[in-house]
Formats: structure tokens, C-alpha cells, sequence
């Protein structure tokens, strides 16, 4: 269904969620960030890069190769693969390569180019700052932490510890682990030495403030530290680990793990264990391991299993596994073998499976965790987990049938229920669909009594959603059951947002008016004046949605008038940021219809090289349509609160009448010349 291959990870991350206030940057900061970024400096981070003429070529980073079919031009500061289709300017190779937002974009090239990013008003800017303190102390800490570990005198039983339980140096060191010294104030002196505040560093969530009078102390002491990294590599906050058993068994029984609470910087709903690590593996296999503890992650990892990681000190969220989504498609559970994990596991199993990823659970041996398996299996650990894998449908009635359920025609209902119920969790109908015969199989039931039900829980399970997001004002993920969630994130672009709304009286069309004006930008871009001539002599300025488009089309129309095209002022950012960033993109990327539309839809869309002109025609038909359905929908609307208020409706009625007309002669070809 999705038009994205699978494969393209970065491609689908969940813009809105991360624009976060004090997030926003101006055009000319981010033109400013653009011209002092040289791409074939940012891609040679990641690809290596051989000179060809005047484009520079590599091995894709997007996808698997062999042969390089991916290029730069630090001419037009864009790149494209020729095999996976990506491409765009420096800002999408950073979000894409990165699984990164566009913000976060700015900001990484900003930071590399030495660039001071300005925050929007005093309190962000105040904002910025205690930001920067907290990371500051939290960073000093980790690098504390981690010193005294390997310090002999004082980390010593720390570091003795860990060696017991089988890590290796190098996994010590690969996650920054460490040892809070078994003081009461170690960290507040060694921070004070270096003029970090005792403020900043409850803010931090390192000390806490004494209840009885005034002072702080260190909240962790005696404990190995375990820093949590953001995706980005910045320290977040800790896991502080008793060192033995016993201390946990005493008068006054300490919790076996510390962990960090939310500060300025640390959001634990967006966090992942390990992330940082195990990203690029994410990527390349397709697929992310999840467990639920530091030590699991840390073991897994030292053998060979690279890709896993834990959400910490919370079960899993939504927000994580929206994270991981942005790598991979896929989520492999490991999770405890008792009766805490299997919990999770089932609620983890509903919460990937809504995101529109795929989902597998391995099973573990009675009273093992994955950090047990995985110092015990060592190298063959990566072939146990494959070995060990099961579907989630198998999963659920293996659990059934160990607990005795499906012994009785009610358990098996029951049973078969939960699994119709997970089912139901997944945003595209045909996929939902393609599960039914194995669970029909698994269980042994028909399959034909099945669907009905699934379909009425899909359904009421959507309506929930939507009644959720209502209330909390967040956009419903694949909502409705026809896009997944990839693909309806996709569109997170207000502007094609607006055009969605299915016209009442008219069938939406398949078509979002932002695709199709990127066509039509894109021809006018290449073919130049006569093509702008055609294009703006059958269009106006309006049927363009407002912002970069609308620019850029105001931009060609001003070269026509100056009777000549100059195409590199788009490129320079003689329009705006924006605009360059769309021209880039229309640019390099081809913006057609795949060919699925053409045999799923019976759509025939011409090459755009091959006829450009009957591509322009198509193109425009296409946006009038969009168009003309907004106004029928508008009107719709319009005509149901007159109604509800007594007024006429008749001159909605009429207005509805016309267009939908002309919506008929639009789609006989009629009205463009
Ligand atoms: P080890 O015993 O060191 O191997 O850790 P584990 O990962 O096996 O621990 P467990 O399975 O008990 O817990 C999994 C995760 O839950 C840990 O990584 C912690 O994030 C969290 N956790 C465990 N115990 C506590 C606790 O006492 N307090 C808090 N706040 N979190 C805990
Ligand atoms: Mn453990």
C-alpha cells in the first residue's frame, strides 16, 4: 500500500510530534545554516564519497548496495539515489540519515557550522539556557561516574561487579557506564569545583534538596550508573543499579534501581535505552530488538546482537515506538519469562502493531531475562532469537493453551478473541485481512466467521482513536483504515491535510493537491516560459495552497513577466528558504505517480519527460478537482448549519449543483485548453 518502500526508514518520521514550542526557526536561519552547510562535508560523515566530473557518488545510506547509485551535487547542494529514490537538499539527509525532525536538522548543521541559533522571545531563550546547563551537568556527571568506575580505589567493587556479571571492557566502555562513589555529597563538591551549580544540578536530577533546612545531596550513591543517551549521543539521565542483592533485603530496603525522574531535557516517554548504539544496526536489518532492562540491552549488545533496546524505567510508549518506527519497520519482544513480562509483551504487541509496524515475540526459558540467555548464549545468541521467534498470533494462543484456556469452546473464544482484538489494532485493512488465515490456522477455526468480527472491532477500535485524539488534540495515526500509519503520517504537511477532508456529494480524489502541484511546479521549473505560459493560463494563483508552492508559482509568474527564466534564483534562495527547499525537491525527486496507482486505479498518468504538456494537462485537471471538492465540502458544511439554524439553503444547494458540474466537465478533460 505504502508508496515509501519499507526500506527507506527515515522517510517517515512523525513530524508533529516533534515540533515542540521554541522549535521553530526562521527562514533566514535556516537559509543562513543552508549556505554554510557544504552537503559533501555533512554526507561525507556517513558515505564515502568519489569525485565523477562535477557530482560526487557513493554507496547509498538508505538502502543496500553494491554498486554506488547515490550522488551528490554541491552545485545545487541536493543528493539523490538513483536506485532507492531518496534525495533532497542537506536539511532531508541529516532528518533521513539521522531518523532525525526538521528542527533537529537545524540544529545538528547549525552546531557543525559553528552557527549560534537564536531562540524565539526571552523565556525560550531563558529556556535554551537552563537546557544547556542541565546537559552540561548531566555530561560532567557521566564523565564522573565512569572515572571513578575505573579508579581503583573507589570503583573498584563497581567495576568487579560488572566483570562478574560477564561485560567486557569494551561494553563498559561503549555505554559510558560508571559508579556513584558511596558519599553523600562526592558529585555536588566535584561539580562545585567546576562552578556547576547545586541548582542546575537538581535540576539535572542529580542531587535532591534536604527536606530539613537547606543543602543537597547526591541522589545516587553506591550504585553502578548506567547513562541514558538520547538517539543524538547527550546524556539524559541515569539507571542507578544497587551493587548487591543484599542491600535490597536490609532493615531499610533500598530499590534496586535509581532511575533519573523527567527534567528540562529528560522526556522518558521518548527515550529508548540504547538507541544510540544500536541505531545504524536498526537500520540496516530492518528490525529492532526490544527488552526491558539496561543490563539486557548491554548483554545483548556484547553479544553481537546490536540492534536491541529497552524503554527505561516505564513501560513501553506510543512515542517510543513511533522512534523506533523511524528506523525500522519491524519489532522483535524479548521481554522477561514471567508473568510481568508477558503483560508487556501483550500490551507491546497492540501498541506496535497500531504504529503499523510488524511485531514478533521470542519466548524465553522459565525464569531466564535476556541478559541470562545472552551471556549464556554468546555468539549464538543472534541464531537462538531467530530460532526462537514466533508471529504474534502464534505467540497469544501458545500463552492461551500453557495457561489451560483454550481446553474449553469459552476459552477458545476467549483465545481467539484477544488475538481478533490485536488484530484489530493494525491501521490498514489489508493487512489486517492477510492475518486472518493464520490465526484461523493456529486456532483451528474457519475463517469465513472471522472477518466480521475483526471488521466491527477494527472499527470500534478506530472510533476510539478518534474520540482519544479529539480530546487530546494529537493526530490519530492511521486512522480510518485505509492509509497506514506510515503513509497517513506522511501527509502530516498542513496543506495537504486541509485538501483530505472527503467531499460530501463527491468522491475525494485519490490524488492530495500537493503532489499534483509539485508536478506542475516541477514541469514549469524545467521546460521553463512556454510551460509557465500554459500552466498559469489555465490555472489562477489561488488553486495553489498557500506558502512554498504558492510562492514559487508567484515566483514564476514574475519571470514570465520579466520575459526571462532564471531558475538558478530558486535554487539560491531568491524566493525563500522554503521555496529553494521545494524547487530542490521537485527538482530531484520525481514526484509521479507510482505505477501501483496506475494498475490499482486504472489511472494513466503520462511520463512527465515523455509529454510534458499532457502531463501539465493531467496535473491541472487533477488540482481543479481537489479544488472543486474543498468547495463542495465547504458548502456542504455551510448548507448543514444553515439548516440547523432555520436559514435558506437553497443558494447552497444551487452553489453544490454548479460545482459538482463542473466537476463532471473536469473530468471529461473539458475546461483546460
Ligand atoms: P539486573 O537485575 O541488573 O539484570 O536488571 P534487570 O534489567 O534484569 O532488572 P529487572 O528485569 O528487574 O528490571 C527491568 C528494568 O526495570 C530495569 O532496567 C529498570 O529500568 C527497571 N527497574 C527494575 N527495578 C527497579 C526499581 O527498583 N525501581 C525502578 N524505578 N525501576 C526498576
Ligand atoms: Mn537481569
Amino acid at each position: 500500500m505504502a508508496v515509501v518502500p519499507a526500506s527507506l526508514p527515515g522517510r517517515n518520521f512523525p513530524i508533529l510530534q516533534d515540533m515542540r514550542p521554541g522549535m521553530y526557526f526562521s527562514d533566514d536561519i535556516i537559509a543562513e545554516v543552508r549556505a554554510a552547510s557544504d552537503i559533501v562535508d555533512v554526507v561525507s560523515d556517513y558515505v564515502r564519497l568519489k569525485k565523477k566530473g562535477s557530482n560526487f557518488f557513493g554507496l547509498c545510506p538508505f538502502h543496500q548496495e553494491k554498486t554506488p547509485s547515490f550522488s551528490v551535487n554541491p552545485e545545487l547542494g541536493i543528493f539523490k539515489c538513483f536506485g532507492c529514490g531518496a534525495g533532497g537538499d542537506v536539511f532531508r539527509f541529516v532528518r533521513e540519515v539521522e531518523g532525525m525532525s526538521f528542527p533537529e536538522s537545524v540544529r545538528t548543521l547549525a552546531e557543525k557550522a559553528g552557527i549560534e541559533l537564536p531562540e524565539e522571545g526571552e523565556t525560550s531563550r531563558e529556556r535554551a539556557d537552563a537546557m544547556e546547563a542541565v546537559y552540561g551537568a548531566l555530561r560532567f556527571a557521566a564523565r564522573f561516574f565512569h572515572d571513578e568506575l575505573t579508579r581503583a580505589d573507589s570503583g573498584q567493587k563497581a567495576l568487579a561487579y560488572m566483570q562478574r556479571r560477564g561485560y567486557s571492557e569494551a561494553t563498559i566502555r561503549g555505554f559510558g557506564v560508571g559508579y556513584a562513589p558511596d558519599d553523600w555529597d562526592r558529585l555536588l563538591k566535584e561539580a562545585e569545583a567546576k562552578h556547576i551549580s547545586a541548582e542546575t544540578l537538581e535540576q539535572a536530577g542529580l542531587v535532591i534538596s534536604r527536606k530539613s533546612g537547606e543543602g543537597y545531596y547526591d541522589r545516587y550513591r553506591d550504585r553502578v550508573m548506567f547513562p541514558i543517551f538520547s538517539h543524538m549521543g547527550k546524556v539524559l539521565g541515569f539507571g542507578g543499579r544497587l551493587l548487591d542483592a543484599a542491600a535490597g533485603e536490609q532493615e531499610n530496603p533500598q530499590p534496586k534501581y535509581i532511575n533519573s525522574p523527567e527534567t528540562l531535557v529528560y522526556d522518558k516517554r521518548r527515550v529508548l535505552y540504547g538507541l544510540r548504539q544500536a541505531r545504524q544496526v536498526v537500520r540496516e536489518q530492518e528490525e529492532a530488538v526490544l527488552v526491558e532492562g539496561y543490563t539486557d540491552v548491554m548483554s545483548l549488545h556484547q553479544a553481537g546482537v546490536r540492534n536491541s533496546v529497552a524503554s527505561c524505567g516505564t513501560s513501553l510508549t506510543r512515542e517510543q515506538v513511533q522512534l523506533l518506527h523511524r528506523y525500522a519497520p519491524r519489532i522483535v519482544l524479548v521481554f522477561d519469562a514471567d508473568g510481568a513480562g508477558e503483560k508487556a509483551a501483550r500490551r507491546a504487541i497492540d501498541m506496535v502493531l497500531a504504529e503499523g509496524m510488524s511485531v514478533y515475540v521470542v519466548e524465553l526459558p522459565a525464569g531466564e531475562d535476556p541478559d541470562s540467555i545472552a551471556q549464556r548464549e554468546g555468539a549464538s545468541l543472534k541464531d537462538y532469537l531467530v530460532k526462537h521467534r514466533l508471529d504474534f498470533v502464534r505467540w497469544l494462543h501458545d500463552t492461551a493453551h500453557r495457561a489451560g484456556q483454550l481446553d474449553t469452546p469459552e476459552g477458545r473464544a476467549a483465545g481467539m478473541r484477544a488475538v481478533l482484538q490485536a488484530i484489530a489494532c493494525i491501521p490498514d485493512a489489508l493487512t489486517r485481512e492477510a492475518w486472518l488465515p493464520r490465526a484461523s490456522e493456529v486456532f483451528g477455526i474457519p475463517e469465513g466467521r472471522l472477518y466480521d468480527v475483526l471488521e466491527s472491532m477494527a472499527t470500534s477500535r478506530q472510533r476510539e482513536e478518534f474520540r482519544r485524539s479529539a480530546r487530546t488534540g494529537r493526530p490519530v495515526s492511521g486512522a480510518g483504515g485505509q492509509p497506514t500509519g506510515r503513509s497517513a503520517r506522511r501527509s502530516d504537511d498542513p496543506s495537504v491535510r486541509k485538501s483530505r477532508g472527503p467531499a460530501s456529494g463527491a468522491r475525494p480524489s485519490v490524488f492530495s493537491a500537493l503532489a499534483t502541484e509539485k508536478i506542475l511546479i516541477r514541469l514549469m521549473f524545467e521546460q521553463g516560459l512556454p510551460m509557465v505560459t500554459y500552466i498559469l493560463g489555465n490555472t489562477s494563483l489561488n488553486e495553489f495552497s498557500p506558502g512554498a508552492s504558492r510562492r514559487a508559482v508567484e515566483g514564476f509568474a514574475e519571470q514570465h513577466r520579466a520575459g526571462s527564466m532564471n531558475r538558478q534564483a530558486f535554487l539560491d534562495g531568491a524566493y525563500g528558504a522554503e521555496v529553494q527547499q521545494l524547487i530542490a525537491e521537485v527538482a530531484i525527486r520525481r514526484e509521479e505517480p507510482s505505477e501501483n496507482w496506475e494498475q490499482k486505479r486504472g489511472v494513466v498518468v503520462p511520463r512527465l519527460d515523455e509529454n510534458p504538456e499532457e502531463a501539465a494537462r493531467q496535473a491541472m485537471k487533477r488540482l481543479k478537482i481537489v479544488r472543486v471538492d474543498e468547495a463542495i465540502a465547504r458548502r456542504a458544511e455551510e448548507q448543514s448549519r444553515a439548516e440547523t439554524s432555520g436559514d435558506d439553503i437553497r443558494t447552497y444547494q444551487q452553489d453544490i449543483i454548479q460545482l459538482q458540474a463542473l466537476r463532471r466537465r473536469l473530468e471529461k478533460g473539458e475546461v483546460i485548453r
